[in-house]
């Protein structure tokens, strides 16, 4: 039986990182438990995954409604399975005022560039552009503005020479695998406060 924790996810993606919160907390690993996937994306990776691990799943079509309308739809849904944490994974649309304020500090998001580095769209393309050395993932709170919220785990990855778009989306998507996971622990586990744009642990507890 899973317990703990009430987790949301929204995708409109492959879902990979879908797959390693779910086994993570079949492991015991997480205190938590995905109560529901929902999609932008009929078609969504996500959904194969939902069903594979026999997870509850959603797809709202967004076509012909506004963001708060639309937002209110998934509001809804997420408050009929008790959800306690959202967390978005590769989700690309920009949520309204009224959802992130619907759950205060409670929605995740990563991004695959050490932010505040290659916010928006296409950040492995960015970091190859610009000829950085390192580039990462970043798990943080969201707040009104796109990749922004604050901080709780990042990891660095390096560049390298050779690295095309694809061969640097694979890396970083690895390291992102065990990131998530292990900063959704973190936030559910530690004590924290936040202070301005930081999330601050209670250092006496192991990661
Ligand atoms: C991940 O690499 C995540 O960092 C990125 O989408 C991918 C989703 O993969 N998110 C963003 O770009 C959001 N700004 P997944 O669907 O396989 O979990």
């Amino acid at each position: 039986m899973n317990s703990g924790v009430k987790i949301g996810v929204i995708s409109s993606g492959r879902g990979e990182n879908l797959r390693y919160i779910i086994e993570e907390t079949r492991s015991g690993y997480l205190p938590a438990e995905v109560r529901i996937v929902l999609t932008d994306q009929e078609d969504a990776g996500a959904v194969e995954i939902a069903k594979e691990y026999g997870v509850n799943y959603q797809f709202f079509d967004p076509i012909g409604l506004g963001r708060e309308e639309y937002d209110q739809k998934l509001i809804d849904k997420l408050d009929s399975e008790f959800v306690e944490l959202v967390i978005l994974t590769g989700y690309m649309r920009v949520l309204s005022r009224s959802f992130i304020m619907h759950y205060p500090g409670k929605i995740l998001n990563i991004h695959p560039a050490l932010l505040p580095s290659f916010r928006g769209l296409n950040a492995f393309q960015q970091a190859l552009d610009y000829g950085v050395r390192w580039s990462g993932t970043t798990i943080h709170i969201v707040d009104e503005q796109v990749d922004h919220g604050p901080v709780i785990y990042q990891v660095p990855v390096p560049v390298k020479e050779n690295d095309t778009h694809q061969s640097l989306k694979t890396r970083i998507q690895k390291a992102e695998y065990r990131a998530y996971p292990k900063a959704i622990k973190m936030f559910i586990e530690r004590r924290f406060r936040i202070e301005g744009r930081k999330v601050i642990f209670d250092s006496k507890k192991e990661d």
